[in-house]
């Protein structure tokens, strides 16, 4: 089935999504950089993107930037007054990701910070710089819900998180706790159970990225 996941995904991102030299160069440099091709597709990044317009986002918050594909996306959809930062461990992701957000023209507007996520989000919290729309949650899997906690202290109330890579390929259903990636999903889907105050939904995914799917949550009432 992958080739046609592909071909239907290369599809709808010509005819829907539609092509962008800037995103295409993003995609280009990170792969000629030796980084891993694991940004969100063209279609789940224009997603991000409508997320953030359909919720007038001003101020976005991302945990895992590798080379700032998904940055620009939902950068593109900030108003000139608005901010999007976003948390990178590796300082050579966050150069190649720098590069990429000069280029799309969106530095303005967004910015890389380099770090463990769980060191440089407290210091988010420190300087003020939310209450973040929009977080969108993209870094090591162990972590995720260590990630959303911190989206929920971070976020407006009504904001809105995005958690990728929940399904892989149906790995959310191990629960031997053998593999750490598993049992960080797996421990947001018994927080998100415990927390009244956050509506979510798991929505499976398959395309260029394979079988996989994204966490949507509300983090209580606006
Ligand atoms: N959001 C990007 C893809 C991110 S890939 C896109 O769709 O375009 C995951 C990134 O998270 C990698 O660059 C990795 O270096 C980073 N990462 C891994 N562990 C991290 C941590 N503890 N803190 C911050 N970033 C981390
Ligand atoms: C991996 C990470 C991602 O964020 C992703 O979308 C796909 C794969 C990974 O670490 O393998
Ligand atoms: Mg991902």
């Amino acid at each position: 089935m992958s080739d046609t996941w592909n071909a239907v995904d290369e599809y709808v991102s010509g005819l829907v999504v539609k092509p962008d030299a800037a995103l295409d160069a993003a995609l280009t440099s990170t792969a000629a950089a030796g980084m891993p091709p694991i940004a969100v597709s063209a279609a789940q990044g224009k997603l991000l993107h409508l997320i953030a317009r359909m919720i007038g986002a001003e101020r976005i918050l991302e945990v895992g930037t590798l080379g700032g594909y998904s940055t620009i996306w939902m950068a593109r959809a900030l108003p000139a007054s608005g901010r999007l930062i976003s948390l990178e461990i590796d300082p050579r992701h966050g150069e190649v990701a720098r590069a990429n957000l000069a280029r799309a023209g969106v530095d303005g507007v967004a910015e890389v910070r380099i770090g463990a996520a769980l060191d440089t989000l407290p210091k988010l919290a420190e300087e003020k710089v939310g209450p973040f729309d929009l977080v969108f949650i993209d870094a090591d899997k162990a972590n995720i819900p260590e990630y959303f906690k911190w989206g929920l202290k971070l976020g407006r109330p009504g904001a809105v998180i995005v958690v990728d890579n929940v399904i892989r390929n149906g790995a959310v259903l191990d629960d031997s706790g053998r593999d750490a990636n598993v049992a960080g999903v797996r421990r947001l889907n018994e927080l998100l159970n415990s927390l009244p105050e956050v509506e979510a939904t798991t929505v499976q995914t398959v395309g260029s990225k394979g079988y996989d799917g994204f966490t949507l949550a509300i983090a209580g009432r606006s």
